[in-house]
């Protein structure tokens, strides 16, 4: 209760232009409108709004901070194609671009933000916080979200604009998303699309909405509440395209519907430094190099740190943080904020907060800043050279998260950010010959990821024939054919490829097919446990509780302080233990969390998506009057792991003679990451969650479980 109440209180101050009296709205709107003139994009207002007067589709490339992101929207609300529906959708790939962009441009405009205010005409939806008002009609909102919504209304009814920003990203949302308003144009007369991208190669994405595609059948006409559960989402399978991707021989450019448009950046010259000599250990090379910049360069303004993710940020922190204490007032204070996606709203937007004066910010952050958020202030950019991606791999059958080499557009994307306001520098923690030898661009997504959460959203929508997408980068066949395959043994879809009862219930989760069909499984009156296994899955979705810890000492200091939750059945139950004592700490949150080694910031943000999911699964009907069993009931736990065994039944290794482990899928070796509770342990078998590869192959969030019970499973 307590924290709930905090989190709204945290919420509202957050979303502060909604408490913000008319007059201050309109003072504060009238001082950015200075800064609005001043973007690159302004002078090219007139010829945007022209292009989609008389195109449907247009391209914007130009350099991350032109101001298209904030600016583009407000261009279009007052052009007669936009007013009725009215709404223009602006989709983003992270969270807190999506957050503080609405906050912003609810300023630019004066009216307050999402749902704080009834007349509120900027809104955001992310995944598990949606803030809209009636009056919306700029809605930011992550790719994922407009998928749902797309559930929902596959004719998205109430937009007359979609704009797809940052499709450099090439995510598979990003291309899904383009496939299905491609399709969309065909049938919706009059829909605009708007296709932002920071690169300026717009050659493939004019080939491809230029290229033709067979008519398709009109949807049907019912309205969204006219719907049935049944009939929603699905348009028949009459809308597929026989269609196969396209190239340069096959595209037909009729060149009237499609308008293309670069806005020059406004760019600082950067002076780019290599090493040397290469090195294994960026945590070190950082920190050295973060504080020859903080105590040499007299210059003020802040520094950009570009890590691979949440741990590898949150050691540096530590350490900066240790060393920061050796130095004398003579230098500015070092104010160190992490930035990655896992991080609670609140902490996230203390980025953009002004540097106080006399300190100097230094901002660790993995590739969320390189281009979908532009943090004031930065003068210095460290680059690692280095970023996490999701990796399918072919052995396993499964995603893996592999730290690789970012490729040279990447590299210079995070160059540019040091030189927004003023010149910069940029420090690349490599040598010129290694950037040299760096892929030009990065691969998309769906070359490279598992796709069975894109076919299973496809599927949702009424596509029959998948492999029939307009995808702009169709993926291999066997990819496809494999994703099908998962979502048939995960029962979302029939032997004939329909999506099933279940699948079509996994698809309205914001969750992958394998933890939907965790949660399906756990609300079956034989499981009865879904609370447990939502309190479980939230836990999942946040990337680690437990503080990282990198020596022997403070190993044995961790075990004494989280004594009471850890299980010796694995991290599952670990996670569900930590969870359920957090949740039910009457007073002090924060201190419990420090007392057990947890991070509190980890569990806020656990906190949000279990609530959200709690009230998903109360919508969907999965949840009605459960309530949690009692910690210690042992059936409970057991039935806890056979559900995410029905999800993750590709994800087993057995234990063999010599202690190792083996995968059942690919038969590969791998170890127990040393993060989980069951490091050093053995079992008959064990069930994961991840698959991390860095120096070698290892499962994390595992636990123990019987072969018998995965037969169990697969029946
Ligand atoms: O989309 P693009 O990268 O071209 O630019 P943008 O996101 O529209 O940003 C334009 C300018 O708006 C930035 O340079 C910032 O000065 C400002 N901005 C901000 O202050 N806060 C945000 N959340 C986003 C943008």
């Amino acid at each position: 209760m307590e924290n709930s109440a905090n989190v709204k209180r945290k919420r509202v101050s957050e979303d502060s232009p909604g408490r913000t009296p008319p007059s201050q709205l309109q003072q504060k709107r009238i001082k950015l409108l200075d800064s609005r003139k001043q973007l690159p994009i302004w002078q090219r207002q007139k010829d945007i709004r022209d292009a989609l007067r008389d195109h449907d589709v247009l391209i914007l490339s130009g350099e991350t901070g032109s101001g298209k992101s904030t600016q583009v929207p407000q261009f279009l609300l007052d052009q007669p194609w936009c007013r009725f529906p009215g709404k223009i959708a602006v989709t983003q790939p992270r969270r807190v671009a999506a957050i503080s962009l609405a906050r912003r441009v609810a300023e630019e405009m004066g009216t307050p933000l999402g749902s704080s205010s009834p007349a509120s005409k900027v809104g955001y939806s992310v995944r598990f916080d949606e803030s809209t008002s009636p009056s919306t009609r700029i809605k930011f909102l992550t790719e994922g979200m407009l998928l749902q919504e797309m559930l929902r209304d596959a004719s998205l009814r109430q937009y007359s604009c979609v704009v797809v920003d940052e499709v450099h990203e090439r995510s598979v949302n990003i291309d899904l998303i383009l496939g299905f308003l491609r399709q969309l144009q065909t049938r919706r007369k009059g829909l605009k699309v708007v296709v932002m991208s920071a690169t300026a190669d717009v050659g493939s994405l004019r080939r491809f909405f230029a290229a033709r595609l067979p008519e398709y059948a009109q949807p049907d006409q019912k309205t969204t509440s006219d719907r049935s559960q049944e009939d929603d989402a699905l348009e028949t399978d009459a809308n597929d395209a026989s269609w196969h991707g396209f190239s340069d021989e096959d595209s037909h450019d009729s060149g009237s519907d499609i308008a293309t448009c670069h806005v020059e950046g406004r760019q600082y010259p950067v002076v780019t430094q290599y090493l040397d000599t290469p090195t294994e250990d960026t945590i070190e090379a950082s920190l050295h190099r973060i504080f020859q910049i903080h105590c040499k360069e007299p210059t003020p303004g802040d520094l950009l740190v570009f890590m691979t993710g949440q741990e590898t940020i949150q050691s540096l922190q530590k350490l900066i943080e240790e060393y920061a204490l050796g130095l004398t007032a003579d230098y500015p204070r070092m104010l160190v904020l992490p930035l990655f996606a896992a991080l609670p709203q609140a902490a996230q937007q203390q980025i953009f907060q002004p540097t106080p004066r006399n300190s100097r910010k230094v901002i660790l952050t993995t590739n969320i800043a390189e281009t979908s958020v532009t943090v004031p202030g930065v003068r210095f950019v460290v680059d690692t050279g280095k970023a996490k991606v999701k990796q399918f791999r072919n052995r396993l059958g499964l995603d893996s998260l592999l730290v690789k080499q970012i490729s040279q557009s990447s590299a210079d994307q995070r160059k540019g950010r040091a030189g927004r306001e003023a010149a910069g520098q940029c420090y690349r923690l490599y040598t010129e010959e290694a950037y040299k030898s760096l892929d030009k661009d990065n691969t998309p997504e769906v070359l490279r990821c598992d796709l069975s959460q894109a076919v299973l959203t496809m599927k949702a929508r009424g596509v029959g024939d998948v492999l029939a997408f307009p995808f702009l980068t169709p993926p291999p066949k066997e990819a496809m054919e494999k994703a099908l395959l998962q979502l048939l043994e995960l029962g979302a879809l029939d032997e004939h490829g329909k999506i099933s009862p279940i699948g079509r219930k996994i698809a309205r989760l914001p969750l992958t097919p394998a933890l939907g069909r965790v949660i399906i499984e756990a609300a079956t009156p034989e499981m009865d446990c879904l609370v447990e296994a939502i309190d479980t899955v939230a836990c999942l979705s946040v990337e680690h509780i437990f503080l990282a810890i990198d020596t022997e000492e403070g190993r044995e200091k961790a075990q004494v302080a989280r004594r009471q939750l850890l299980r010796r059945q694995g991290d599952h139950l670990t996670y569900l233990a930590a969870v359920q004592a957090y949740a039910a700490e009457p007073s002090d949150r924060r201190r419990w969390a420090e007392d057990h080694m947890i991070s509190h910031r980890a569990m806020q943000s656990v906190m949000d998506v279990r609530k959200q999911l709690t009230a998903q699964c109360r919508q969907a009907k999965l949840l009605q009057k459960q309530e949690a069993h009692p910690a210690a009931d042992e059936a409970t736990q057991e039935r806890i792991v056979k559900c995410f065994l029905r999800g993750f039944s590709a994800n087993v290794a057995r234990v063999c003679p010599d202690g190792s482990y083996k995968t059942f899928a690919g038969n590969q070796t791998v170890a127990i990451h040393p993060s989980s509770v069951l490091f050093g342990r053995k079992g008959e078998a064990i069930l994961y969650n991840q698959f991390v590869y860095t120096n070698k192959a290892y499962a994390r969030d595992v636990s123990v479980v019987q072969l018998r019970w995965l037969e169990e499973a697969l029946q």
